[in-house]
């Protein structure tokens, strides 16, 4: 595998006999033209390899703390019975393998040093510019609602564009052909039914 140092990102990687090419990362829920940025990542893959016809094309979620820290720890704060590992922010391979460390240290009464960094609760939360973004997104989303387009589903999905998580307003992804939350990232099909969470119920039929 081989990835950029510099702008744009790309990473490459041979797979079973294909070139997979990743790239053009965006917010999920934020970007107003998904298709685009495949097509920038399609161009910029002709324009230096010599391949043939596209086979897939999808994107990934990741889940990124406001403090780009994953969180490897309690899910409720002081009890143990739950542990949980997330927040890897894209980097699953290194951050993946710490997180079991850690929680293995902790099952096994021998904590290592760096534990308490990721506990989910032991950091207090601070607004950041992720954090603040993501407020703004909320609101914006209810502000905006009259006036900037959201995006158009195919003929018959009608669905409510308020997410049943904690009520931001859904955008439609031209690429993956979803409707994508700003907020929290849940994502639904066209029809509303729910693909990934936070949110656990699907849109509402309008
Ligand atoms: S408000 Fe939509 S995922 Fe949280």
């Amino acid at each position: 595998m081989s990835i950029t140092a510099g702008s744009p990102t790309r990473s490459l990687r041979m797979a079973g006999g294909l070139l997979m090419v990743g790239g053009e990362g965006y917010l999920t829920g934020r970007e107003p033209n998904p298709a685009a940025r495949l097509a920038t990542l399609d161009d910029w893959t002709r324009t230096h390899l010599p391949v043939g016809t596209a086979h897939h094309a999808w994107a990934a979620q990741d889940y990124i703390s406001d403090t780009g820290l994953p969180f490897v720890g309690p899910a409720v704060p002081g009890d143990e019975r739950v542990l949980v590992a997330t927040g890897y922010g894209k980097w699953g391979l290194t951050t993946g393998a710490g997180a079991g460390l850690a929680l293995a240290g902790r099952l096994l009464g021998e904590p290592v040093e760096w534990g308490p960094a990721l506990e989910p609760w032991a950091r207090p939360p601070e607004p950041t510019s992720r954090s603040v973004a993501t407020l703004g997104e909320q609101s914006k989303g209810w502000a905006c609602a009259a006036t900037r387009p959201t995006g158009e589903a195919p003929a018959g999905s009608e669905v409510s564009r308020v997410c049943p998580h904690l009520g931001a307003v859904v955008r439609w992804n031209d690429q993956e052909q979803s409707w994508d939350c700003p907020v929290h990232g849940s994502r639904f099909a066209a029809d509303g039914t729910l693909l990934e969470g936070p949110a656990t119920e699907n849109l509402a039929r309008r």
